[in-house]
C-alpha cells in the first residue's frame, strides 16, 4: 500500500488510474471496510481517504475530540488490500487564503442534518470536490448510513457534470442492530444499550407499513419507541421520499425513516427503507 500525503503527490500518482475511492475521516470500523471491500470487487485499485474534515464541523461540534487513530487505520487498509492511502493535513488542503466553496443549495440541504448542524454540507461537498479533483476516481463509495449525505452527494455530481459514479452501500450494525459509527466510542455503557432503540424504532415504522399501517401511523410507532430512550434528546423523526427527503403524505416505493437526536455525550442519526 503506498501512503500518499501530500495533495500534489496525490495528483501525479492517482492521474489517469480511475480508482475506486473510499472517502473516510478515519478510526475505522466495519462500515468503512464494507465500503472498500465493495470499491475492491468493482474496481482494479482502490484508493482510501483519511481526513477529518474541520469544514464540515460546527463550532461547538467535536473537531477536537473526533477519535483519530492513523496507525490502527493503515494496518486496518493495508490488511484490506488497498492500493493507496490518502491523508492529507488541513494545513495543506486548506492553506492560507483558500475560500472557495462548493455548496449545494434548497430543501434537500436545508432539512434535516443542515437543519441542525448549519454548514455541515457544504463543508463535505467542499471537501469532496477537492478530493475528487486530487483522486480522480471513476467510483466512490458512500454509506447509506448518512442517508442524506449520500443524496447530496448525488446531487452535487449530478449538478456539476464530475466525471464519476457514486455507489451507495447498505449500512452496517451492530448485532444489537446499532448502525455501526466513529462516534459510538462516546457512549456511555448505559446510553451504548439503549441506543439500540433507535433500530428499533425504525424497524418499527417498517412492521407497521407493512402491516398495511398509513405514514402518520408509521410514523407515530416509531416516536413512541423512541419516547422510551432515557437521556435522549429527538432532532428529527420522519418518513421521507428517498431521492428529495420530503416528507411523505402516502407511501411511494424505497420510503426512508430517518431520524436523529442526542444523548447528552453524543449524536446519533440513522435510517431504513420502511417500504419496499
Ligand atoms: P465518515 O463518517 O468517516 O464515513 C465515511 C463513509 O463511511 C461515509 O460514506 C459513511 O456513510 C460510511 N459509513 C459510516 N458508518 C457506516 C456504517 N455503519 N455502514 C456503512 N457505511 C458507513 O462521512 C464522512 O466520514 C465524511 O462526511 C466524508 C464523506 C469523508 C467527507 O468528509
Amino acid at each position: 500500500m503506498r501512503v500518499l500525503r501530500r495533495p500534489d503527490e496525490a495528483r501525479a500518482v492517482l492521474a489517469g488510474r480511475g480508482v475506486g475511492f473510499v472517502p473516510t475521516m478515519g478510526y475505522l470500523h466495519r462500515g468503512h471496510l464494507e465500503l472498500i471491500r465493495r470499491a475492491r470487487a468493482e474496481n482494479p485499485e482502490v484508493a482510501v481517504s483519511i481526513f477529518v474534515n474541520p469544514l464540515q464541523f460546527g463550532p461547538s461540534e467535536d473537531y477536537e475530540r473526533y477519535p483519530r487513530d492513523e496507525e490502527r487505520d493503515l494496518a486496518l487498509l493495508e490488511a484490506e488490500g488497498v492500493d493507496f492511502a490518502f491523508l492529507p493535513t488541513k494545513e495543506e488542503l486548506y492553506p492560507p487564503g483558500f475560500s472557495t466553496f462548493v455548496e449545494v443549495t434548497g430543501p434537500l440541504v436545508e432539512r434535516w442534518e443542515g437543519a441542525h448542524r448549519p454548514g455541515h454540507f457544504r463543508g463535505v461537498t467542499t471537501v469532496l470536490a477537492k478530493l475528487f479533483n486530487l483522486v480522480r476516481p471513476r467510483r466512490a463509495y458512500f454509506g447509506e448510513k448518512d442517508f442524506q449525505q449520500l443524496a447530496v452527494v448525488r446531487r452535487m455530481v449530478a449538478d456539476l457534470g464530475l466525471p464519476l459514479e457514486i455507489v451507495g452501500v447498505p449500512t452496517v450494525r451492530e448485532p444489537d442492530g446499532l448502525a455501526l459509527s466513529s462516534r459510538n466510542v462516546y457512549l456511555t455503557s448505559e446510553h451504548r444499550r439503549q441506543a439500540a432503540k433507535l433500530y428499533q424504532a425504525l424497524t418499527r415504522a417498517r412492521e407497521v407499513a407493512k402491516a398495511g399501517g398509513s405514514v402518520a401511523e408509521a410514523e407515530e410507532a416509531a416516536r413512541a419507541v423512541i419516547a422510551t430512550i432515557p437521556d435522549f434528546s429527538l432532532d428529527y423523526l420522519a418518513i421521507v421520499d428517498p431521492e428529495t427527503l420530503e416528507p411523505l403524505a402516502s407511501w411511494v416505493p424505497g420510503a426512508r425513516a430517518i431520524v436523529a437526536g442526542r444523548f447528552p455525550e453524543v449524536r446519533l442519526i440513522d435510517n431504513l427503507e420502511v417500504y419496499p
